[in-house]
């Protein structure tokens, strides 16, 4: 997420070296120095898909692969591994894509998730207690960030639909707040202080009862590495990327819209509903088009990120603003 304003001593992105080229690049560096480095490589790319450290197994591991449902096809290549899970979004981190070994710091077990609010009865269940009780299914999903790069997944997980029906919310409830991990010792960029830690995001009622929200808790037939938000995340695939909080902690159900962290921060540029249209420009970008992790090609951008069919309905006009940023 682009918050900052250019400085004067930084350079415009259309004059920094292309993300492809850098990328050949490091490439032909790996392959020249492979001779000599190949050991610390090695140790580097096992580095990335560690999910968790000794000490700390994953007790749902042996789950994997969930049998993938059928009904959610993609129109694009899936990215390949490598790239969706070394170039990232997570601010706890860093403020840069890569922040893959600084994640491996977060302590993955135990990890309690509390369910509270407006239910029947609230709750802390532990993650491996609750994945056991979930029906588990893979599915192909693309994903948009708001800043104009995409990525296509085999997420792991369960419908968000039934974790609301186990949460039996109360006539009263509107929306669900989805609050992530708080560790200033594992993850740095919670002393920063200008950010409202810990990550928030929000969702309605209905829109956590559509088919397609999902709750990950793997991705690529295997637990998900901790870069990408494990043990718990979202994915609501027909929203820009920041609204699928990583790292959850605690759904609150709620009669209160909740204030994303980015929202909280910049909201006339990161609102509530954020779904994607290429028609409503970013006040500093366009939406238009987006560019795919992996082969870096421009492809253009669909309204709902091309969900349409399963969320229109949710919302009463595609020309209101509000709906879209
Ligand atoms: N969740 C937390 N807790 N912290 C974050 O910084 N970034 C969001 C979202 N969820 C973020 C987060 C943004 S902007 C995006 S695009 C996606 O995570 C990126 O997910 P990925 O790193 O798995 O691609």
């Amino acid at each position: 997420m682009w918050i900052r304003k250019t400085r004067g001593w930084e350079i415009k992105e259309s004059r920094a070296t292309p993300e492809a080229v850098f990328r050949d690049r490091r490439r032909f560096m790996a392959g020249a120095a492979g001779a000599i480095l190949a050991p610390g490589l090695l140790a580097c790319e096992k580095e990335a898909g560690a999910d968790t450290a000794a000490g700390e197994a994953d007790p749902t591991a042996d789950l994997y692969p969930f049998a993938r449902n059928e009904r959610y096809q993609l129109d694009r290549d899936l990215t390949p591994e490598a790239d969706a899970t070394s170039y990232n979004n997570y601010y706890e981190f860093g403020t840069s894509k890569n922040i893959v070994k600084a994640a491996q710091a977060l302590p993955l077990r135990p990890w309690a998730i509390t369910i509270d609010g407006m239910v029947a009865q609230p709750r802390t269940i532990d993650i491996d207690d609750l994945i056991k009780q979930m029906p588990l299914e893979e599915r192909l999903y693309r994903h948009r960030c708001v800043e104009a790069w995409a990525m296509a997944v085999p997420w792991s997980g369960f419908p968000l639909a039934a974790l609301v029906k186990l949460a039996e919310p109360t006539g009263d409830a509107k929306f669900l707040r989805f609050e992530s991990f708080m560790n200033t010792e594992a993850a740095p960029g919670q002393s920063e202080a200008w950010y409202p830690w810990p990550y928030v995001e929000g969702v309605t009622l209905a829109e956590a009862a559509n088919d397609l929200s999902f709750m990950v808790t793997g991705m690529y037939g295997k637990p998900a590495p901790k870069q990408n938000g494990a043990p718990l995340r979202l994915a609501l695939p027909w929203k820009y990327g920041f609204k699928s909080a990583k790292g959850i902690q605690r759904i609150t159900f709620t009669d209160q819209q909740p204030v994303g962290l980015w929202e909280a921060i910049q909201g006339s540029e990161y609102g509530f509903y954020a779904n994607v249209n290429p028609a409503f420009a970013h006040p500093r970008w366009s939406q238009a088009s987006e560019r795919l992790l992996g082969s870096g090609e421009r492809v253009p951008t669909q309204l709902y990120n091309g969900y349409g069919e399963f969320v229109a309905e949710l919302y009463p006009d595609v020309n209101d603003r509000r709906y879209f940023y």
